[in-house]
């Protein structure tokens, strides 16, 4: 299996003690703040357990765009809150732990994309939601995992079948949206961390211990290319094979077969959610040790200091916002 640097990096658990008076705390804090507790399903059980809504970072941008509460805290990583604050800039959006970053949104700067778009004048910029606030004002259209393709696709069929499309910061994701509409794209060659470390030789070393469970793969892995070249080489059926986001995934656990199994290439805060939703099938991490440190750093005890303190606040500067706003939309449209 292969090792993954970040996957010492998380907190020390906390007592089941500790856990349920946190959290009866943070309710009364956010009843006292009038604020919505959103989480990513990559976050920590405890936090998932406490919040209103947890979801992929497409639900979570609908639940921040119409929400009532006067206050969002935002359970998941900043570039998540920036997306909100931008979404809903009348709103107080508070991160738990403002260094909860993200090394795909890291893999590009608005200097980069700035400096892309010159060599490419007329082509359109399809982001991922994984980028910065700056990022996403230089672009046409953000999307997410769950709506990278039908995003491309409503792009050619409004625009043309030839139009030029620059696609970023995730190769993986863009070589699957390629691969799916059968044309080529301009790609830029980011990655996330802790989804390119989950390699095909793991997707190899799970499926043979389990040659019945199905693949839910995240298509930021790095098995996910590998992944479709087995499924057009014939070697793996087509029908066993789902590249989904974790939303996906948790649609795919609510209609699971109970008694079955499926392989998960995604962060391993994932199994937490899909295990719940379907108690009865078996999850099996592709790679347990692929944990996003980053997801992590946002815990309880933060998430309490948080809602209590006002702390931290996530605010986009207007001009970035109102740039960044266009494409946001455009991807909370098509989902
Ligand atoms: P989704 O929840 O949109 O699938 O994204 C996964 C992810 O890595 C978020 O950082
Ligand atoms: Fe970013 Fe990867 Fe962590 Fe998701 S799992 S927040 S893409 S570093």
């Amino acid at each position: 299996m292969h090792a993954l640097p970040m996957a010492t990096l998380v907190p020390p658990p906390l007592e089941d003690r500790e856990i349920r008076e946190l959290q009866a705390e943070v309710r009364e804090l956010a009843q006292a703040r009038d604020a919505v507790i959103l989480a990513h399903n990559y976050q920590l059980p405890e936090v998932q357990d406490v919040a209103d809504f947890v979801g992929d970072s497409l639900g979570l941008s609908l639940q921040a765009a119409r929400t009532q509460a006067s206050t969002i805290a935002f359970c998941g990583v900043h570039f998540m809150a920036e997306t909100a604050a931008i979404l809903s800039p009348a709103k107080t959006v508070l991160i738990p732990d403002p260094d909860a970053g993200c090394s795909l949104a890291e893999s590009i700067s608005a200097e980069q994309l700035a400096a892309w778009k010159e060599q490419h004048p007329d082509a359109l910029v399809v982001m991922y939601v994984n980028t910065s606030a700056e990022v996403k004002a230089l672009s046409d259209y953000c999307c997410t995992s769950s709506n990278a393709v039908g995003v491309v696709r409503q792009i050619l069929a409004e625009r043309g079948p030839d139009t030029e499309i620059l696609f970023g910061p995730d190769m993986f994701l863009g070589a699957y949206v390629e691969r799916q509409l059968g044309r080529s794209l301009h790609i830029w060659d980011g990655e996330c961390h802790v989804h390119a470390g989950i390699r095909p030789a793991d997707i190899t070393a799970t499926r043979a211990a389990h040659p019945d469970a199905e693949f839910l793969i995240h298509p930021e892995c790095g098995c996910s290319t590998s992944a479709m070249e087995y499924v057009a080489a014939g070697d793996i059926s087509p029908d066993g094979v789902h590249m989904l986001s974790t939303g996906g995934m948790l649609d795919y656990a609510a209609h699971a077969t109970p008694g079955s199994s499926a392989i998960v290439a995604t962060e391993v805060g994932m199994l937490y959610p899909l295990r719940k939703t379907a108690p009865k099938v078996e999850f099996i991490p592709a790679n347990a040790e692929a944990s996003c440190r980053f997801m992590k750093m946002i815990t309880l005890p933060k998430l309490r200091d948080a809602l209590r303190d006002g702390v931290y606040e996530v605010s986009v500067p207007a001009a970035t916002a109102d740039a960044a706003r266009l494409a946001i939309e455009r991807m909370v449209a098509i989902s």
